[in-house]
């Protein structure tokens, strides 16, 4: 981070779309980072803004309002609420939600729209566009699908292709296919305003490859450098849509701001909305530092293209750092919200009400701040009873439990303790190094915090529990108990005080159990800990002679039986998605010619001879009579049809198919059938008998 002192901070998290409920990839790639910063500000006594909101324009939420049969506003309506209510119940403290369907963000985006048009910046084109005749909609470039140039393979997307992670423009698509009717796209001239970003780019060289160089995260940097260095391109920031922010001239009528010119303005909407008046602080006054919290995939937006509007516009400031992280997988496979392959917030906090603290805790300790990282069921398992439970839970409940019941819940005096006997000197020389060891954890986790290295900082918050855990088991106070109570009561003393600091230590990452600690403290931490976050190291939150209340157990341990739907559940789209998949119309192959059909020898059969392959659910071991010979085919149509029913049957198959081995046997041809969109298989026969061996043209 920039080391200049700044009056207040405006911290962004990334707006979701409105299409769909948020997952833990969402979590843990922007909003749980966020967050836990903000938090650590607060309490330090900052002044911050913490600001988000629904995105809700672009083409992705017509598309998915078609398919739901509602408009876009009823289709975003339903996912912001769902979204503001996720967000609210996992404790995201946002000082606002908002949304960028709302009147105050169309004000604020065509102004801006206005402003940097004053300036004669935009640079208008006509040009030919892939138009979807049925639809009637010009097709955006992830809307156009097509055989990819570069390697064959035929769902290429108009700006990439997924398999060989080439980026493409829709017109180098062999056979372009609308993505929404499937047709054949045709061009069809429209006209277009461009933001000029080549001419930023002498200017983000300079800013962002000089001045951020060192406090950028390397991930981030590295991927700005590479957009730099292959040289920057105007971007159209206008649609031809129905759904969005109309464009602010007289001749863009019909025509909208592109969703990612208005989606970061979003920000500043978010922000007049909150503040009212008093907003441009948070935008415009250089004393105030702005910081976006994103994941990798909208970097070039928020480090590029965001800050070449902001200084075209001319009266703001510029983020000050871009802490994105990398992606989360789920058990191993990428989270897909189509294939139903993700932990959805929302059911999350529904199937383990009360454990929000547990999925920030796993979440935060496998941040994937600087490589994409795995969650796993057990991994989360693992993190809850090893760590949570274990190390920080258990250490509370110690102390609480020992103090009640040698001082009756009175915090006891923090006796000096001479060393007089061998065992005072023990617990002296155990007491000196615990002191150590917490001191440099609260060094290392502030300054953790500080440089947005957030598992880090929670590593070093266990760390302190661990020295507690430690300092306890090496002082062994229910030993001493018999023979010195003033060393017992020195001890527990300096224990609570390490309970009190990891009250205040955890606030940022675990509200839940920083608050029941609180609690069972039965004390006020308000200024111990803007003491302990200012002055960046331990405080004395807990007076001796102060009453406790009662222990309770800050973490349960996760059973077996918690995570197990949540696994068989993650099976189950594997099996939905093969019909999904089977759902739609297979694409197009590529055009073959006569030639390439004429190679292949199709013919008629009769089925002889039916039996099930053992081992075997899918395949049956056909003898088919071809006019030729008595041949052995095995084909996978068990679920569909019993051997007692293939025999007799005229099937359609390739003759000339190279012999195939398959568990053992030999399969000499290939049977034909046709396909649904359901997946159901059928045989192909003629529509009346012919002699077996029959050829088919
Ligand atoms: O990737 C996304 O989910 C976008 N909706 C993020 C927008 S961030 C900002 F610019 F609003
Ligand atoms: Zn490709």
């Amino acid at each position: 981070m920039s080391k200049r002192d700044f009056k207040r901070t405006t911290v962004t998290a990334a707006l979701p779309y409105a299409n769909g409920p948020l997952h833990i990839g969402h979590m843990a790639g922007a909003y749980l980072p966020a967050d836990t910063y903000v938090r650590y500000l607060r309490l330090k006594g900052d002044d911050v803004a913490f600001v988000c909101g629904s995105d809700e324009h672009g083409v992705a939420i017509t598309l998915g309002a078609k398919k739901e049969g509602v408009t876009p506003q009823a289709f975003v309506d339903k996912y912001h609420a769902l979204m503001k209510q996720a967000f609210a119940d996992f404790g995201i403290s946002f000082d606002i939600y908002s949304r960028t369907s709302s009147a105050i963000h169309r004000e604020t985006s065509q102004d801006f729209f206005r402003k940097i048009d004053a300036q004669k910046l935009f640079v208008e084109d006509t040009s030919d566009q892939f138009y979807d005749e049925q639809e009637g909609i010009f097709l955006a470039d992830r809307y156009i699908v097509g055989t990819c140039p570069n390697c064959g393979h035929d769902r290429a997307y108009g700006d990439q292709c997924e398999k060989c992670g080439t980026s493409l423009s829709p017109r180098q698509l062999i056979n372009p296919r609308s993505a929404v009717s499937g047709n054949a796209p045709v061009l069809k001239p429209t006209k277009h305003w461009y933001f000029p970003l080549d001419r930023f780019e002498g200017w983000l060289k300079e800013w962002l490859l000089e001045g951020h160089r060192h406090d950028w995260k390397t991930n981030v940097y590295g991927q700005c450098k590479s957009w730099l260095e292959q040289g920057l391109q105007p971007r159209s920031i206008t649609r031809d849509l129905d759904w969005g922010i109309p464009v602010p001239r007289e001749d863009a009528k019909g025509k909208v701001l592109y969703v990612w010119f208005d989606a970061p303005i979003g920000y500043i909407s978010a922000t007049k909305e909150l503040k009212g008046a008093d907003w441009e602080k948070y935008w415009k006054d250089p004393d105030t530092r702005l910081v976006h919290f994103i994941g990798k995939d909208n970097i070039v937006f928020h480090c590029i293209i965001f800050p070449a509007m902001l200084k075209a516009e001319g009266s703001f400031i510029l983020p000050d750092n871009v802490p994105a992280n990398e992606f989360l997988n789920l058990e191993g496979d990428k989270i897909s919200t189509s294939r139903n392959h993700a932990v959805w917030l929302h059911e999350y906090l529904r199937d383990f009400p009360g454990r929000r603290d547990e999925l920030r805790y796993v979440l935060t300790s496998i941040s994937p701040e600087t490589k994409d990282a795995d969650f796993t069921w057990k991994d989360y398992q693992q993190k809850v009873n090893s760590e949570l439970v274990a190390i920080l839970g258990n250490f509370v409940n110690r102390v609480m439990v020992l103090t009640h019941k040698y001082f009756e819940g009175r915090v006891p005096p923090a006796e000096e303790l001479k060393g007089t006997t061998d065992k005072r000197k023990k617990v002296l020389a155990v007491y000196q190094q615990a002191h150590r060891d917490l001191d440099q954890s609260v060094a290392a986790l502030i300054d953790s915090l500080e440089n947005f290295r957030f598992r880090e900082a929670q590593f070093q918050l266990m760390n302190m529990a661990r020295t507690g855990n430690k300092f306890l088991a090496d002082t062994e106070p229910w030993k001493l108990a018999k023979e010195d109570m003033d060393a017992v009561g020195a001890i527990l003393n300096y224990a609570l005080m390490v309970v009190g600091n990891l009250a205040i230590a955890s606030a940022p990452f675990l509200p839940d159990g920083s608050e029941a600690i609180r609690q069972q403290l039965g004390v006020d931490l308000t200024t111990a800990s803007r003491q302990f976050w200012t002055g960046k190291k331990l405080v004395e939150p807990v007076p001796a002679g102060h009453q406790l209340g009662q222990p309770v157990l800050l973490y349960k341990n996760v059973e077996d039986a918690d995570i197990q739907p949540q696994l068989e559940r993650l099976q189950k789209p594997k099996i939905a998605n093969v019909e999904a998949t089977a759902n739609s119309v297979k694409p197009l192959k590529p055009t073959v010619t006569i030639d390439d059909f004429g190679k292949l020898d199709i013919r008629i059969g009769t089925v002889t001879a039916a039996e099930k392959m053992e081992k075997s659910d899918k395949l049956l071991k056909l003898t088919v009579n071809s006019g030729l010979d008595q041949r052995t085919i095995l084909s996978g149509i068990a679920k569909q049809y019993t051997p007692e029913q293939m025999v007799g049957k005229q099937v359609t198959f390739i003759a000339n198919l190279a012999p195939r081995k398959m568990m053992g046997i030999e399969s000499q041809g290939m049977i034909l059938m046709a396909e649904d969109q359901d997946g159901k298989l059928r045989l192909l026969q003629p529509n009346e008998a012919v002699n077996p061996g029959a050829s088919v043209s």
